[in-house]
């Protein structure tokens, strides 16, 4: 049956599917990484490349182990978080958020000890708006708006600011920023050696 033999040959695939790809441990970037202040790129369209970044993301995470990631912490500057604010140990909810957008902030404030991965074993409090209103796409591409508050709210707000570029350092007292980037660029000198 030469025509179905053609047909068929006609949808093989290019290349091999995606599921036979591992998912691999990105290196973090961290201060003084010039890097973490570019502003990302949306994402136009749900690649195979893209679902990848998602999944190396998280193992990234889960192995350092954080609760939020922004690609530019893997050197990747594309806006797209990974995120897992499972309470339960052992437990997991990851999420991803795509091109995600604050609509609106209470004026509402919270306080929490922040970290971030790219800037190790330093933590501060910062202050932010206590409920937010955001628009992102999923990685199926579908389009949500969700409210989130209390740690989601603080954490969706920190990774925002990662994809524009600004630090959670950046919220502190000149003095406090000024020490802590003199401390990792000291540090980086150090490793440089
Ligand atoms: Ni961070």
């Amino acid at each position: 049956m030469p025509q179905k033999l053609s047909k068929s040959s006609h949808l093989t695939p290019a290349r091999a599917p995606i599921t036979s790809r591992s998912m691999a441990i990105r290196e973090i970037i961290s201060l003084p990484d010039k890097r973490l202040r570019l502003i990302s790129k949306p994402v136009e369209k749900i690649t195979a490349e893209i679902r990848a970044l998602a999944d190396d993301m998280f193992e990234t995470m889960y192995d350092a182990p954080g609760i939020g990631l922004a690609a530019i912490q893997v050197a990747e500057p594309i806006r797209l978080i990974t995120m897992d604010l499972a309470k339960k140990e052992g437990e997991t909810e990851p999420r991803v958020f795509i091109n995600p957008e604050i609509l609106s902030s209470s004026e509402e404030l919270n306080t929490y000890e922040e970290g971030c991965l790219s800037i190790p074993e330093y933590y501060e409090e910062v202050e932010r708006p206590a409920k937010v209103r955001f628009r992102f796409m999923d990685i199926d591409g579908k389009v949500h708006e969700e409210d989130a508050e209390g740690l989601f709210a603080t954490c969706i707000q920190h990774e925002i600011d990662h994809l524009n570029g600004v630090l959670f350092v950046d919220y502190l007292s000149k003095l406090k920023r000024e020490m802590v980037m003199k401390k990792f660029k000291k540090a980086a000198k150090l490793a440089a050696k």
